[in-house]
């Protein structure tokens, strides 16, 4: 125990010295201003923050409950990584607030994922409680963008990488034509204020949700994802710090597994069968109608593949492990991507599996969902720990255990 505790202050010291020792990074705090360059891959000079302040320390409870002491290192490991903040409340924006009290790295970037547009995950509006309407225009703008405009621009030597609504695209995109058309109102409004708002501000850099290959990468869906995500770029004017598109959020498609997950399906008028087509086909078309097309990609929950029963899956999914950690994108074949990211910390719970309350989605009480599961945004133990163990490429812990 002792050595232990001796070792970790040592690291910590050998990490300071580091921090100060270097001419190039100015010491924590004292960050100069900060202006992304939406031309470039800002991921070569920054490093994602742990942007939810909450996160680290469910995760050091999580590793209080286990017993076992190779899974009990690996979740420990979980702490360091960085995740976006998942901005799903006003309460959210105020947590958001917390964080940057604290003193970030300069080579540090914070991740926010505004998701306040009150849609169903992964557009699974089909069992859409009725009470449960989409947030209007007004309310949006006054309870989530405006806000976070605010404490963006009251922090300008902090750099922050900006995720825009997932699960809005697809709400009212469906290879079968039916659709929520509330939401797609919505989207002519609330994205082009949203992307007009934040994609001028010098410290920022955005990317808009293009949701996935297997909800958007359809022969018939893929043009109008790309003419409507234009189309939303256009209307705010083409903002300097509108970067390209986020993929994968919160899902767990494969980068570039081949043949795809789903390839050998009757799923024959889908193309995009790895998140790497995705993107290819998806950005050249952007790239024809003028829009940048750069992306990141959601990698915290895609480390194992073949165990949704179809492809919109997107609850608890069993088995599932974490993906690779987040960073620059250094795969060779695909320069399009800037970077792998966690979208939300893995752990968090998409829904109960519940069937009787009031929120229930259907698919989190499916026959490829962890169950029982607890609410939506709830911790879920077991689920976490299946996500650790699976976690595809592999935690590396050292075996030496005190
Ligand atoms: C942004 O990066 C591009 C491409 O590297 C470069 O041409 C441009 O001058 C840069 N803009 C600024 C303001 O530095
Ligand atoms: C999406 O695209 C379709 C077809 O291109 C168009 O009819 C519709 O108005 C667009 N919706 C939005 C919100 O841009």
């Amino acid at each position: 125990m002792k050595a232990s505790q001796f070792s970790l202050l040592s690291l910590a010291m050998a990490t300071i010295t580091i921090v100060l020792a270097s001419p190039l990074k100015p010491s924590l705090g004292d960050c100069p201003k900060v202006a992304l360059n939406a031309s470039t891959n800002i991921w070569n000079s920054y490093i994602l923050h742990q942007s939810d302040s909450d996160y680290p320390q469910l995760v050091f409870q999580a590793a209080s409950r286990i017993q076992n002491k190779i899974l009990k290192q690996k979740v420990l490991k979980v702490a360091d990584v960085g995740t976006f903040l998942n901005i799903d409340s006003p309460q959210a924006v105020t947590k958001l607030q917390r964080i940057l009290l604290e003193m970030i790295p300069c080579d540090r970037i914070v991740g926010v994922s505004l998701q306040g547009m009150g849609l169903p995950e992964q557009g699974s509006y089909s069992n859409l409680p009725e009470y449960k309407m989409p947030i209007m225009p007004e309310e949006h703008k006054r309870n989530y963008v405006d806000p976070l405009v605010s404490i963006i621009s009251a922090h300008p030597s902090t750099a922050f990488a900006l995720i825009v609504e997932p699960f809005t695209l697809s709400a009212f995109i469906k290879p079968d034509g039916r659709k929520l058309s509330m939401a797609e109102e919505i989207y002519h409004e609330s994205i082009p204020y949203a992307l007009r708002s934040l994609g001028n501000l010098p410290n920022a850099i955005l990317y808009l949700d293009a949701g996935h290959g297997g909800l958007l990468g359809w022969v018939q869906t893929l043009p109008q994802a790309a003419s409507n995500i234009s189309a939303a770029y256009k209307a705010a004017g083409s903002p300097p710090q509108f970067r390209g598109i986020a993929i994968n959020i919160h899902n767990y498609n494969a980068w570039d597994l081949s043949p795809g997950e789903f390839a050998t399906t009757r799923e024959t008028r889908n193309y995009a069968q790895n998140e790497q087509t995705y993107l290819r086909l998806l950005g050249t078309r952007l790239q024809q109608l003028g829009v940048p097309n750069n992306a990141i990609m959601d990698t915290s929950r895609n480390g194992i593949h073949g165990l949704r029963e179809e492809w919109d899956r997107w609850c608890n999914v069993y088995g599932a492990g974490l993906g690779r950690l987040p960073g620059l994108n250094i795969q060779p074949g695909q320069q399009q991507l800037d970077a792998f990211i966690w979208a939300k910390g893995p752990g968090y719970s998409d829904g109960s599996s519940e069937s009787a309350i009031s929120v229930y989605q259907k698919y989190c009480g499916g026959v490829d969902a962890h169950k029982p599961s607890p609410e939506r945004g709830e911790w879920f133990q077991e689920y976490f720990e299946t996500l650790v163990r699976e976690a595809n490429p592999p935690i590396k812990v050292s075996l030496k255990v005190a």
